[in-house]
């Protein structure tokens, strides 16, 4: 076959999310199953023009499914946007005989591997991102984790909030998208989910809502904020101020990137990470994994790029139907 790769290399880019970790070891693993070489590049596209290249084999993967993290490191590499870079990156790339790369990230990095498949580097990428935020796909490696994560912290926060009857305004993580926001809405019954997507920046309305939850006695007002809102700190100086209820603002930050990845995870990145060699080893390219209407599939990386997805109507409106008590 005239694109049979060799050796597949594989690296992480972007923020890094669990599971990334298991789709390495799955990438790895398959690889040696089916007679290749594999080589790690560390730190993403940047450690990929350091030439930070290392062989890799069966025991290099061994004890880090159950790791959050990327053990090969990630990195944003603001430079690789430039062409002439990307040439020295697929350069490198044939330098250390990588005939065939999985890029595991989101969106930008599959903008590299983009390029990287334009200049002869047979590429598939793997969406890695807590976000949710390929539109390719219904799932991405680390958003189970990431949103199990944030609820729990939400959890927490009410408890205290319910003992101090306290408005509490909880912010998660998600860049512009909203789906830890809204799935952790529905997930902890929080009073109030703001949405980039959605929310109407309309503060009087919020504020409302809270006096009329305190009027019919509620202990507590839940509010997830959505980083791609943001201002949770002001945003509650304002409502303690009008309403004249304690309000708390915690931004769980990045705990939301790290912790063991969830069951779900390990399988699906593991699924993902090995049809990406398999994908590899039939000689395809510039291709990115999905997941939708319950199967792993593949797209041509342009049309994944192309395509948009938003927030699903019939959960944005149960996220406010079931949380009026
Ligand atoms: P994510 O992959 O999670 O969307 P970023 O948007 O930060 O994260 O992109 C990760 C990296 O991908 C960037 O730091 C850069 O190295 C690479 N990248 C992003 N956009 C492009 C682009 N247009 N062309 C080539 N590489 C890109
Ligand atoms: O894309 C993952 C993500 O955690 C986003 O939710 C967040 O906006 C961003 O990365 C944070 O990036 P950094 O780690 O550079 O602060």
């Amino acid at each position: 076959m005239a694109n049979e790769v060799q050796t597949i290399g594989v690296l992480t880019s972007g923020g890094d999310a669990p599971g990334m970790n298991a789709a390495i070891r799955a990438v790895v693993r398959q690889a040696i199953a089916k007679g290749k070489k594999v080589k790690g590049i560390k730190r993403g596209y940047a450690g990929l023009l350091n030439e930070e290249i290392i062989d890799m084999d069966a025991h290099s993967v061994s004890e880090i499914i159950q790791r959050g993290g990327t053990i090969l490191q990630t990195a944003r590499c603001l430079e690789f946007i430039d062409p002439e870079v990307q040439k020295k990156g697929a350069e490198i790339c044939k330098k250390h005989g990588i005939d065939g790369l999985v890029v595991i990230g989101g969106d930008g990095s599959f903008k590299g591997a983009q390029k990287l498949a334009a200049l002869g580097i047979n590429t598939i990428g793997l969406p890695g991102t807590i976000d949710l935020d390929i539109a390719c796909t219904e799932y991405t490696i680390g958003f189970d984790t990431a949103v199990n994560t944030a609820m729990e912290a939400i959890d927490k926060v009410r408890d205290t909030s319910t003992s101090h009857e306290r408005c509490s305004i909880i912010e998660v993580m998600g860049r512009g998208a909203g789906y830890i926001a809204l799935w952790c809405g529905i997930a902890n019954g929080a009073e109030d989910v703001l949405l980039p997507e959605r929310y109407n920046h309309d503060e009087q309305a919020l504020i409302e809502h809270i006096i009329e939850g305190k009027r019919k006695g509620k202990q507590h007002h839940i509010i997830i904020n959505a980083e791609g809102i943001g201002h949770s700190s002001s945003m509650a100086k304002r409502i303690e101020a009008a309403t004249g209820i304690e309000t708390r603002a915690t931004i769980l930050g990045h705990m939301q990137r790290g912790g063991s990845p969830t069951c779900k995870d390990r399988v699906y990145a593991s699924t993902m990470g090995a049809l990406a060699v398999d994908l590899l080893c039939e000689g395809a390219t510039n291709r990115v994994v999905g997941y939708r209407h319950g199967e792993f599939v593949d797209f041509d990386i342009d049309d994944a790029l192309s395509m948009t997805k938003g927030i699903d109507e019939y959960q944005f409106e149960i996220c406010t139907s079931l949380n009026v008590s």
